[in-house]
């Protein structure tokens, strides 16, 4: 089994992007080391049970020690590009300045990335909110909103000429509505008035931090990462088909309209208006709808969806054998395709950057490699899928697998794997997985091929 995609398909220029993706909390540990003041994570982490085997971040894949190793990793894979997250907690101080060691870590990672001619995708947010933040009201309070746009500035200054690619944000859904309206991810309340005001919050801030990071940053693409899983009906009823239609309304649109047409989805207001955010002031969704350069997706699954009085929806399994990864998201590559499809159908979008898209499994290290035959059947499968979106019509222009090696899987611990790369959490070797293998392997055949072309292109200028 190995990852193969059509000869003739734009997946193959150089114009196309790959890459390998983490997020900062998940591998860095060392969350006390120079300063590093405390996340919304580690407050959450030390909540019994709130965490899978009470697994917290404080070692994770010690890549704040180990990083110069993981850089070499990467670049043996081949990847064009690598997208990493900045911890906000690491960088800033109490008082709101600059820490340096948390600015150098960062900038010696990056510098050594571009030395290894690889281009840099930073997400500013991927969760990791300063604990301090948190305790005055932390997305709750607008003010966070104009504490992330300071942060953006300060950071970009500090960053800007080792930075290819900007993201404000890594999923706000997760971000508010996990965090704040289900109670499954830091900080851990569940009451859709917060959930829901949480994520305009996290939209406007979004919005604040577009200006300063261009003007920072005028070279650099700037953009915002969503999550969106494909929804289903669980069946023809029309009770279904309406829990199917506020799945999709309440998971995917509720965050890709206002950055595309400035509102929240209208059937809210009609048949939910407690699942809209009940502060929205004027010019808010002015400062949201900014044009973006790219629109980051992450996908992983879809979902199906029975009819609930009380919540609208309730998930359900699909009817059908179908295919699961360890964490039980149904493998699903052609609602990969329906969902880009029908995004590019619905709105006018920037061009689409695949952010994050990989499956858990069980990885076993047997003699010193790991079969991880599902995981490159799964990457084969989407990738293959995104062919199939852009040859009918959409534009997608790169695409990360999640990720470079095992980590902190959030309300999960350390039970679930998703790297390309095995983790040995007592040890901290890292073993290339099969999965690795195969997307290096296919990295080499892509990158001969665009040789060969260039070749071919030298032949035919000399016979002209
Ligand atoms: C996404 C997160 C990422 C990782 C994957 C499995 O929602 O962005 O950090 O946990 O899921």
């Amino acid at each position: 089994m190995s990852i193969q995609l059509p000869e003739n398909t734009k997946m193959l220029a150089s114009s196309f992007t790959y890459g390998v993706a983490t997020a900062a909390f998940q591998i860095e540990g060392a969350n006390t080391e120079d300063g590093r003041l405390e996340s919304i994570w580690d407050r959450f982490c030390n909540q019994p049970n709130a965490v899978k085997n009470n697994d917290d971040g404080r070692i994770a894949c010690d890549h704040y020690h180990l990083w110069e190793d993981d850089i070499k990793l990467i670049q043996s894979l081949g990847v064009d590009a690598y997208r990493l997250s900045i911890a906000w907690p690491r960088v800033i101080q109490l008082d709101g300045q600059l820490n340096p060691l948390g600015v150098r870590f960062y900038q010696e990672i990056l510098k050594a990335l571009k030395q290894a001619n690889i281009k840099t995708f930073v997400t500013l947010y991927h969760w990791d909110l300063p604990q301090h933040l948190e305790d005055q009201g932390g997305w709750l309070n607008r003010d966070t909103c104009y504490k992330f746009r300071d942060y953006a500035n300060l950071i970009s200054q500090a960053l800007n000429q080792y930075v290819d690619s900007w993201a404000t944000f890594n999923e706000p859904f997760c971000a508010a509505i996990l965090g704040y309206e289900l109670g499954i991810h830091a900080p851990g309340l569940s009451d859709p008035k917060y959930g829901r005001q949480a994520a305009h919050h996290i939209l406007l801030a979004h919005g604040l931090a577009l200006p300063v990071l261009r003007k920072n940053a005028p070279s650099a693409q700037v953009g915002i990462v969503l999550n969106m899983n494909r929804s289903y009906a669980a069946s023809e009823s029309s009770e279904d088909q309406f829990a199917g239609l506020m799945r999709e309304t309440l998971d995917n649109q509720f965050f890709i309209e206002p950055l595309m047409k400035g509102q929240y989805p209208n059937i809210l207001q009609v048949v939910a208006p407690h699942y809209l955010p009940a502060m929205v002031l004027e010019g808010d969704m002015d400062i949201i709808s900014q044009p973006i350069d790219f629109l980051g997706l992450n996908y992983y699954t879809c979902n199906h969806n029975a009819f609930d009085a009380e919540h609208f929806f309730l998930n359900v399994k699909n009817s059908n054998e179908v295919e699961y990864t360890d964490i039980g998201w149904e493998v699903a590559p052609h609602a990969f395709k329906e969902l880009l499809i029908n995004l590019h159908q619905q709105y006018e979008l920037p061009p689409i950057i695949i952010t994050e898209n990989g499956a858990a499994c069980v990885d076993t290290l047997i003699n010193g490699e790991v079969n991880d035959e599902q995981r490159v059947r799964y990457l084969n499968a989407h990738l293959n899928a995104i062919h199939n979106a852009i040859e009918a019509g959409v534009n997608i222009q790169g695409y990360f697998a999640w990720s470079l090696m095992d980590n902190f899987e959030w309300a999960e611990g350390y039970s679930k794997r998703f790297g390309l790369v095995h983790v040995d959490y007592q040890t901290q070797k890292r073993t290339i997985k099969r999965s690795g293998k195969a997307y290096q392997a296919f990295l080499k055949a892509r990158n001969e091929c665009l040789f060969k072309t260039v070749l071919e292109a030298q032949k035919t200028i000399k016979t002209i």
